[in-house]
């Protein structure tokens, strides 16, 4: 079915001045960018976007490390856009990541793993409306 999942360009990302090289790999595996925005995100948005990892020894680094830079917040559009979309990224750790994925060519470690992508459609809509206004995407 057509679905619609949600993207974050990372900081190791942006720095590197991937944007472009990573929003081809995501067009290439039959995604369309539907939004897309720069921003630097907050304290607030890292802590809240990253809640349900709140407990995690990693949170602290991963909420520091979001906010180190500015991160591209994308919606894709496609048929199995949020199984797509997982498929292309890669492992989360780019070490177990697969040939030929985003995390295996671009990612430099675990935290810094120059994309996120969401885990489930019923997360994707979460993740889109913490970032999205409905007239910011245009399908
Ligand atoms: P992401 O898909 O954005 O969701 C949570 C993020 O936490 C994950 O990608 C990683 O970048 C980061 N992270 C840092 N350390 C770990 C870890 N040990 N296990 C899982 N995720 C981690």
């Amino acid at each position: 079915a057509l679905q619609r999942t949600f993207s974050i360009i990372k900081p190791d990302a942006t720095r590197r001045n991937l944007t472009g090289a990573v929003t081809k790999m995501l067009e290439e595996a039959g995604l369309r960018v539907v939004a897309s925005k720069r921003i630097h995100m907050t304290k607030e948005q890292a802590e809240g976007f990253y809640g349900v990892h709140r407990e995690r020894p990693f949170f602290g680094d991963l909420v520091s490390f979001m906010m180190s830079g500015p991160v591209v917040v994308q919606v894709l559009e496609g048929e199995d856009a949020v199984a797509k979309n997982r498929e292309v990224m890669g492992a989360t750790n780019p070490a177990n990541a697969e040939e030929g994925t985003i995390r295996k060519a671009l990612a430099e470690s675990i935290e810094a793993n120059t994309v996120h992508g969401s885990d489930s459609l019923e997360n994707a809509k979460i993740e889109i409306d913490f970032f999205f206004k409905p007239e910011e995407i245009v399908g």
